[in-house]
């Protein structure tokens, strides 16, 4: 008597786990008016919908992330030539036949991933690759094709990808620094704001000549390398005093490489279990010191203009010298300005009614130098 209800109820469960966890089928849509997402098998990755950042509820992104740790830190983001697309409120993306389109509450597109072969159903896979899946079970579209600013393991940059930093750290939009090949080299550099032009580069893998690269491999064991043709060896290790070689367990953490919105491209690990200490940690990064590694005629560095850096925790620390303060108080990213008034009519006492002698005083920077970026430069701008 009691076995068709309890059939029943196993069919509910399974139903409901269908549609959480599955393939998502043709006609899905997610809203930016409900928490939902999709899915991987184990949970470990989801995609939908984020907040633009924790104060604004009217615009969202379209996002992957790590969902079963406190951090839900965010791995990928929809992005239209390398700008953030901000979908607002209401906003909803739809998986068809021809690919997923992100569209406002009032139908107009803001993004598509539309293949040229037409889509059986589309997953979000373990690894953190939301892919499209054509009737021979092709992945036709993926999430690991169009990286932003970070590579998980399994997800390789051809030679024509890029990766580019994010503005800050909470800010997603496009950012001031990117990774890219040049030839058969890994290069970084910074971009002009907001032209998004490379300046010189201030980091290469320095693949030896006729190695022939093919991508930048991070491998399912967590190592990253450039992958090349060389018959005498084909993995490449960045070169770095920072970067070692390092035991690795991907059963017990996550990794993920970023690059850091202040331009330091870094391997990060996070414990699996969550009963362990949370949060990321620096495993390994180049290059070496951020600070002195940016020599460029254009661009300010990785502080911004009239601020000097140091590496704190491995990390860069930016500052402002004494009478200067930050010009965005909540980004030690976005350089400094002056305290006081400047020019002939400070000079001449007609602002701020006291003699010359007394508005201007030196102090002493220790061990500090300013080698270039004296100011901000920017290109190309002919004023
Ligand atoms: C969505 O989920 C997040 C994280 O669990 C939560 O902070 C937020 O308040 C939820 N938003 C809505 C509209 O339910
Ligand atoms: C968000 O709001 C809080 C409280 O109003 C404020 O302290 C914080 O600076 C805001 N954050 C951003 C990113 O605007
Ligand atoms: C699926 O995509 C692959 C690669 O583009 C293609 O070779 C195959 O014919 C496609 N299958 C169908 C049913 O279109
Ligand atoms: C992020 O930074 C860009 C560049 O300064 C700015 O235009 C944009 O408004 C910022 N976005 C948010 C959400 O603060
Ligand atoms: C590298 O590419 C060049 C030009 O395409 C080719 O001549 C050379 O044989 C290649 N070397 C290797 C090691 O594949
Ligand atoms: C491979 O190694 C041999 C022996 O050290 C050397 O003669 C040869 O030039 C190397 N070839 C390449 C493509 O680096």
């Amino acid at each position: 008597m009691a076995s068709p209800n309890f059939f029943y109820i196993i069919s509910i469960l399974f139903l409901q786990l269908v549609l959480v966890f599955g393939n998502v089928t043709l006609s899905s849509t997610l809203s930016t008016n409900n928490n939902n997402s999709w899915l991987s098998p184990s949970g470990e990755f989801a995609f939908g919908f984020r907040q633009l950042n924790k104060n604004n509820t009217n615009f969202f992104m379209l996002a992957i992330w790590y969902n079963k740790i406190s951090d839900k830190t965010i791995v990928w983001t929809a992005q239209n030539d390398n700008n953030l697309v901000q979908a607002p409120k209401g906003s909803q993306i739809q998986l068809t036949s021809g690919g997923l389109t992100l569209t406002t509450s009032q139908g107009d597109s803001l993004w598509t991933a539309q293949p040229n072969n037409a889509v059986s159903y589309g997953t979000m896979l373990d690894t953190g690759n939301f892919v499209l899946v054509n009737k021979t079970s092709t992945f036709v579209w993926e999430s690991f094709n169009f990286p932003t600013d970070t590579l998980l393991p399994k997800q390789s940059l051809d030679l024509s990808g890029t990766l580019t930093s994010r503005f800050s750290e909470t800010n997603f939009s496009s950012g001031r620094f990117q990774l890219y090949f040049n030839g058969d080299n890994i290069l970084m550099s910074p971009l002009a704001w907001p032209t998004q032009l490379r300046y010189d580069s201030y980091y290469s893998s320095n693949v030896p000549e006729n190695y022939n690269s093919s991508s930048l491999v991070f491998d399912e064991l967590g190592d990253i390398y450039v992958e090349t043709n060389n018959i005498n060896g084909t993995r490449v290790k960045p070169p770095g005093k920072n970067w070692g070689d390092l035991v690795l367990d991907s059963k017990l953490y996550y990794y993920r490489a970023t690059l850091d919105y202040y331009g330091v491209f870094t391997q990060y690990s996070h414990p699996r279990d969550i009963n362990a200490k949370q949060g990321w940690s620096i495993m390994r990064y180049v290059p070496d010191d951020i600070c002195i590694d940016i020599r460029s005629d254009f661009g300010s560095g990785t502080c911004g203009y009239n601020s000097y850096c140091s590496i704190e925790n491995q990390r860069p620390s930016c500052k402002c010298p004494y009478g200067y303060s930050l010009t965005d108080q909540s980004n030690q990213f976005g350089g400094c300005q002056l305290n006081f008034p400047l020019g002939c009519e400070v000079d001449n006492g007609e602002v701020l009614n006291v003699k010359p002698e007394e508005v201007y005083e030196y102090s002493v920077v220790e061990g500090v130098d300013w080698p270039l970026s004296d100011y901000e430069r920017l290109q190309p701008y002919s004023q």
